[in-house]
């Protein structure tokens, strides 16, 4: 079931914030993670998660799973190899007949405290002619040995890039998130990186105990980014492909537990990294989607597809998500929005 408060058009005004600034776009795709391949497989829940959580998924019993790579940008023919955040998007299919989802990403602290950054920051990433940096100041890089800006590149005249460094320097909350999006490299493969849901949840135990988490998929061959240039553009794919011919990928689930003074509405902000972890699971992908994925592609996932047991929290920017992705999943003409 998916969080959907009225919202006085806030879906309509995010959704419209990131097709600005991605200007090829292509109607019928999502607005943002617009590269993506399917698989499929299950969920083994740990010995230990019925005890912190009633959720369905995380009984005794192996749930079938159908899962979403993506690259981070609303751009339908960016490279595999760009420098991008990563996405995973996973749906369990419920004994019961129901489904609920994960969404996460690379990313392991978020840009924004409350929509209105986001729109504020989605402002100042739209694309704008690049100016060629001017000689005096590429000779104050030299002489304060600052890394050189790269040369423009002709075939994009047009970047947000300066706008969201202009805007990381007035907005510091922002600028672990702004930092690692912009630096951060591609995976050799989608199955070795570590995925964040990057939100507070609640999980309620059987005893009716509530505890904040936050959750990661950890993968178990290992985070590798990737180093080679030159890279076929669609390299991610063709891997997962040989990949699960070969076998299956996997990854853990980590649930960190909150606990006095971690930020649990505010997704800028990291927590204590010495709470307790617990596996929650593993996740067994077997092989692609059927028909190259092509049921995946118009498929909805939404992080506010959650079951009893497993709330959402009050974090502004979670519960705008909801509203937000129902959205442009009708806009797109996708499924199960
Ligand atoms: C205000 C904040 C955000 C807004 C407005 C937003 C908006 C969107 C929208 C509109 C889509 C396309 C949905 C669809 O058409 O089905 C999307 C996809 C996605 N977003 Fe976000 N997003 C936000 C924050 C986040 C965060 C914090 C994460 C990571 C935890 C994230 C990860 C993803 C992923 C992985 C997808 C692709 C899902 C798929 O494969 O279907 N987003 N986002």
């Amino acid at each position: 079931m998916v969080a959907s408060p009225t919202d006085g058009g806030l879906s309509q005004r995010l959704f419209d914030a990131l097709i600005a600034d991605y200007p090829d776009h292509r109607p019928g795709t999502r607005p943002v993670h617009a590269v993506g391949i399917g698989a499929v497989g299950y969920f083994v829940p740990s010995d230990v998660a019925p005890r912190f959580t009633v959720a369905e998924h995380f009984q005794m019993e192996r749930v079938n799973v159908t899962v979403r790579f993506s690259n981070g940008s609303g751009s339908p023919v960016e490279s595999d190899a760009a420098i991008d955040v990563r996405g995973m998007a996973t749906k369990f299919h419920l004994p019961s007949g129901d489904s609920t989802d994960l969404v996460m990403s690379s990313l392991p602290v978020f840009f924004s405290r409350n929509p209105q950054d986001f729109l504020d920051l989605a402002k100042a990433g739209e694309p704008k002619p690049v100016k060629p940096q001017p000689r005096w100041s590429r000779l104050t890089d030299m002489l304060l040995l600052r890394e050189p800006r790269p040369p423009a590149d002709p075939s994009s005249p047009n970047s947000g890039t300066a706008g969201v460094i202009a805007y990381a320097n007035c907005h510091p909350f922002a600028r672990p998130a702004i930092i690692a999006a912009l630096t951060q490299p591609a995976p050799t493969s989608y199955a070795r990186a570590t995925y964040h849901a990057i939100h507070t949840f609640k999980f309620t135990d059987p005893d009716g105990n509530v505890r904040y988490c936050r959750f990661a998929w950890e993968p178990v061959a290992g985070v590798r980014p990737e180093t080679r240039s030159g890279l076929p553009k669609d390299y991610l794919h063709t891997e997962l492909r040989q990949r699960l011919m070969r076998g299956p990928a996997r990854f853990v689930l980590r649930a960190v537990v909150g606990g006095q003074g971690d930020a649990l509405d505010n997704p800028t902000k990291g927590w204590d990294t010495t709470r307790l972890r617990v596996v929650m699971g593993e996740l067994v992908l077997t092989q692609l989607a059927p028909d190259a994925g092509a049921a995946v592609e118009p498929l909805s996932f939404n992080p506010t597809r959650v079951v009893p047991g497993f709330d959402i929290s009050n974090d502004k920017v979670l519960v705008a998500r909801g509203a937000a992705y129902a959205y442009s999943c009708r806009q797109r003409g996708g499924t199960g929005c």
